[in-house]
Order: C-alpha cells, then structure tokens, then sequence
C-alpha cells in the first residue's frame, strides 16, 4: 500500500467532528479511488454514545468514515444486527472496558457491499455483498452506513438471504456453531438440552444441534413451543409453568443461555446432567463460580465466547442457502430507532434477532 493511501485525510468539515476510535484515511479520495469504484463520502451518519448509559443515550449524528488499512475491507452497511452485547457495552458492561474514545459506535453484525477492497484479485472485490462482524470483541462500528472489517470476519451473503435476514446472523449463529459443534460436538444418539432457545443464539443452537442428530431439549417461554418444535426441538419446556428438571435428566450437554441471571438456571442445571456431562455457558459473567459447583457436582463445564470466523461463517451460510437452518428476524428498525431497538432487546424476550436497516440493498 502507498504511503499516499496511509495519509490521514480530512475535509474541513470531516475534521471539525470528532473522530471515533476507527478514523483513519479515506480511501474514497479522488486521487487514489479506483476507476469505477464506489464514491465513499468523508462523512457518514452512525449511532453514537457519548458516555455509559441507558438505551437513550443512544443518537444518530455525522462522523468521519472510517478508513480500512492494508488487508482490511470498508463495507456500506445495508442493515445491522443487535447483540446483547451491544446493551450490555452500551450501560458500562460487556466489553465497555475496551471502547479507546467517545463518542463510540457499537455493532458487530453487519451485511452490505464491500465499496474497498486492498486489491483487484482480493476474494471480496469491490461490489461483493458480504455478512459478518466488525472487530470483536474491539471496535464495534456497525451501527453506521460504512464499517472496517477484517478480511478474515468475512463471508458471502447467502443468495437466499435478504440483508436484514443475513445481519441477524453472524455473532449469534458463530456462537451457537460455536457452542453446538466445537464445544459439544453435537452427534446422533447425544442429549442436549438448550435454555434461551427462543433467542438469536439459541434458534440457532437448536437448528445446528438437530442437524447433527443430537436430541434436543429446548426451554423458552409460552409462545415458543410450537416454534421450537418446528425448529428442531424434540421436548420443550415451557420456564414460566414447568422445572426443567421435573422433565429432563441424565443429559450429555447442557448450553446455557441464560445462566444464573435467571431462577438460577445455571445451577440447577447440574443436576440434569449424567455423570461426566458438560455444562456450557455463554452469559460468561453470570456465574463466576460454575467452574468450582460443577466440579462438586461430579461435571465437566466451560465457557464459551464467540469468535468471529469468516470460514465457519461461510460454511453456516451454505446451510442458510440450502434452507437446513433459518435465521427468524423479529423486529426491524431505522438507524435512527436504535434506541428502541436496544430498549426492545433488554425486555429480554425477543425471539430469534433484531436488526436495524441503514441503507439501500
Ligand atoms: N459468550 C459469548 O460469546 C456470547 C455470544 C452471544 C450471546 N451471549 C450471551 O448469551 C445470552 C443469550 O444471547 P441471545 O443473543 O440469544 O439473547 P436474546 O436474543 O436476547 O434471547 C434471550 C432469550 O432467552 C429467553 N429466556 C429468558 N429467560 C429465560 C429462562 N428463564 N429460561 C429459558 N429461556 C429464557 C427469552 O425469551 P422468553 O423470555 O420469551 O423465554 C429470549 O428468547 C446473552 O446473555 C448474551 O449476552 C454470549
């Protein structure tokens, strides 16, 4: 890459806003834009927080677009994914710890059109329309028209998909890939149970566990039973009526969405698990003793936490095409409502994902 590309440049009126953490060169510079690429303006419209908060803190303003360096892509962000990571950041917890400067932008879960790629032959040329995640668990940055991606958190948008449909997907179904093949090795004849199976990792989970041939057990409220069946699900439990472990014992796997955040899930799921079994967590805050209480009671257990794996991103996007797993969305807002959206997720009771819409497809 030339020095030129790696200058910093900055309009008079790109200069006068303050630059996020992600500011760098702008390769839409009319001196080194490829013929036929894309016009990339300076400055971009993104959600920002200026200070830890509640879901108002949340305010759509101008910023500079950020600028990718050497191997990494700039994507204009057709819709967006929420995480409860996002919230959880967004009030000073999850990741806060990491954010460099405010104002911040959040989002990991994008899906868009690559507008910069570091070169011709690059496997996602300009023009591409991609899924996947800005830097995790650093930056953030998808809650904008234009966000840095590394190639390596990349994959093609699945035909099948529409944009806000493949937004819902990266950051939730990685992590139940993630928890169902890496971690639990899903296979014929194992038994799993999944709580939070009605949320945006567990619809996933559910899916991913099933067509592995593991039996599976899901716990999620009224609404959901049906659907969850339908998913996957060979026994459901409704947690506002049942115990789930007046239905369910002796299972190999237990992936905990939930944790002890809620009727100490994580702890009476223990007890279900055969002797030997694998408890596994996701809300890894939850619960910081569940390493010392497995133990004690005769289990294995471990945390998981997501990585953001263009190859197996691509490789859940062949199932998405092939229609074998599904990706529900169950409410889209505007860029501008990102607030709502937050204060939609904290309910807690979304099922399957949220997405926010922020440019033409
Ligand atoms: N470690 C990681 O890398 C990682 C990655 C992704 C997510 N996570 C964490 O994993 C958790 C789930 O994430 P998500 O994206 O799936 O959340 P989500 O989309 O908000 O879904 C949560 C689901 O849990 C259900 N639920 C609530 N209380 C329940 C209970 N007592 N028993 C069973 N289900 C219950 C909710 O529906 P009802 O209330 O209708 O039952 C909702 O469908 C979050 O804490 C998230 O931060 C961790």
């Amino acid at each position: 890459m030339s020095p030129d590309r790696l200058r910093r440049f900055r309009s008079p009126r790109a200069a006068a806003l303050a630059a996020p953490a992600t500011a760098g060169t702008l390769p839409s510079n009319a001196t080194d834009r490829e013929p036929g690429a894309p016009e990339i303006p300076e400055v971009m419209r993104a959600v920002v927080f200026d200070a830890p908060g509640e879901a108002t803190a949340l305010r759509t303003t101008a910023v500079p677009t950020p600028a990718p360096v050497l191997s990494e892509l700039l994507v204009r962000v057709v819709a967006a994914g929420v995480n409860p990571i996002d919230a959880k950041t967004r009030a000073g917890r999850g990741v806060s710890g990491a954010i460099e400067q405010f104002p911040s932008t959040l989002g990991y879960d994008f899906s868009g059109v690559v507008v910069h790629a570091p070169y011709e032959t690059h496997p996602f040329p300009v023009g591409t329309e991609v899924f996947g995640m800005t830097p995790f668990p650093r930056s953030g940055g998808s809650y904008a028209q234009y966000a840095v991606v590394p190639t390596l958190s990349v994959a093609r948008k699945p035909a099948a998909l529409s944009h806000v449909e493949a937004a819902g997907v990266p950051l939730a179904a990685l992590t139940a890939w993630g928890l169902v093949v890496e971690t639990a090795h899903a296979h014929e004849g194992q038994r799993i149970l999944i709580h939070g199976a009605s949320g945006g990792v567990g619809h996933f989970a559910v899916q991913l566990a099933a067509y592995f041939g593991a039996h599976v057990s899901a716990t999620c409220s009224t609404r959901n039973l049906s659907w969850l069946r339908e998913l996957g699900a060979s026994v459901v439990i409704d947690h506002t009526t049942t115990r789930f472990e007046d239905v369910v014992g002796d299972v190999d796997v237990v992936i905990d969405l939930v944790g002890n955040v809620h009727d100490d899930t994580g702890t009476r799921s223990l007890s279900v698990l055969r002797p030997g079994g694998l408890y596994i967590v996701a809300p890894t805050g939850s619960w910081p003793g569940y390493a010392h209480a497995a133990s004690d009671a005769g289990v294995r257990a471990t945390a998981y936490t997501v990585i953001p794996d263009g190859g197996t991103l691509a490789t859940i996007g062949r199932l998405l095409d092939s229609g074998a797993v599904q990706v529900y969305v169950d409410r889209v807002f505007g860029l501008d409502d990102a607030a709502a959206a937050h204060a939609e997720l904290e309910q807690g009771h979304t099922r399957g994902k949220i997405v926010l819409t922020v440019g033409e497809g």
